[in-house]
């Protein structure tokens, strides 16, 4: 496992098991969760990319079918499209194989993502250079695109076998906006390819939150110098979230949920310091995940993070 901690992987693993484990899940509550996280996740993939919509907005656009007073026409269409692409998703989840990706299905994606706001270059790969506002990398050149696309897929068909499955999920999104074959929307369908991985392998939508934004440049341009420990790790944790989310709320109410506190009001009851939980919450090796601004993690999770410590002592 070269690029995931051991312990991260075991609790990611642990956890899809146990939301497997309630399978069939109990259809009215799957869809909405479904709902709910395809709108946060149309509102927080285009709003990194710079859409002005906020998560209220992009409610009242797709199920109400509202205009926004004051806000680009562009945005509407941007929030509709990517709410399209993840309709897309779900059906391919539902009738496709596992584990899959192919050129032909990245156009696809890209088609729906753009189809009303950028129709001519809708699954094109991009004809001239381009630069990534805000990186320090600049992708290669564009007629070098159609062979590292090719590249792309037979990585991936080599490293699916090999690879934990979030893993490949995260290295594919670097890996794809590295290339930024297309003009535009190249952010938007690495998340989605991110996801088609993640959730043909029985995982729920993952999201990259607006808010952790500037973590996610940094650890991408990381990856860029093949570190691809921080990233692989930030997606990770955007995973983990969402099963948490998922047991949470599915979970039969009979079994005992744990409580998300802020790590302040947890450290109280713990041997450690917010900060040291912070650090920990930060690495990766305590169960916690982000509210906001805050970091939030249960008083079992440390517990189990504390048992963890003492068995790697007594090994
Ligand atoms: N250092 C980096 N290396 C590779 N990719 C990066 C880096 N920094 C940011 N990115 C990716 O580039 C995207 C932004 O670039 P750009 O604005 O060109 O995207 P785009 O093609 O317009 O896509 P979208 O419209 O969906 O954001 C980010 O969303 C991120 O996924
Ligand atoms: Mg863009």
């Amino acid at each position: 496992m070269p690029y995931l901690d051991q312990n991260l992987v075991d609790r990611l693993d642990k956890k899809l098991k146990q939301l497997n484990s309630l399978r069939p899940l109990p259809k009215t509550a799957v869809e909405k969760l479904r709902d709910q996280l395809r709108i946060e996740m149309t509102y927080n993939s285009n709003a990194i990319e710079g859409n002005s919509l906020t998560l209220k907005e992009t409610f009242l656009v797709i199920n109400e079918g509202l205009t926004v007073k004051g806000k680009p026409l562009k945005d509407h269409l941007e929030a509709k499209d990517h709410y399209s692409a993840l309709s897309y998703l779900y059906e391919l989840i539902k009738h496709g194989k596992k584990n899959t990706l192919s050129e032909h299905l990245i156009k696809q994606i890209h088609t729906i993502i753009v189809q009303e706001t950028d129709k001519e270059w809708a699954g094109r790969y991009r004809n001239s250079n381009v630069i990534i506002g805000g990186a320090d990398h600049t992708p290669p050149d564009a007629l070098d695109v159609p062979t590292l696309m090719r590249d792309l897929i037979t990585w991936f068909s080599k490293e699916r076998k090999n690879m934990h499955v979030v893993e490949l999920a995260a290295l594919i999104h670097h890996k794809f906006v590295y290339i930024h074959p297309f003009f535009d929307g190249n952010g938007r369908t690495s998340h989605l390819l991110m996801n088609l991985i993640l959730m043909q392998a029985g995982f729920p939508l993952s999201i990259v939150l607006k808010n952790d934004r500037k973590k996610y440049y940094r650890v991408l341009a990381q990856a860029d110098k093949e570190q691809y420990e921080p990233f692989v790790r930030f997606i990770a944790q955007t995973v983990e979230h969402s099963l948490d989310l998922y047991l949470k709320t599915l979970t039969p109410t009979t079994k005992k949920r744990e409580t998300f506190l802020k790590l302040a009001d947890i450290a109280k009851d713990t041997p450690y310091s917010a900060k040291y939980l912070n650090l920990l919450a930060r690495q990766g090796k305590l169960e916690a995940h982000k509210e906001g601004r805050n970091w939030v993690t249960t008083q079992e999770a440390v517990e189990r993070y504390m048992k963890g410590r003492e068995r790697q002592r007594d090994v």
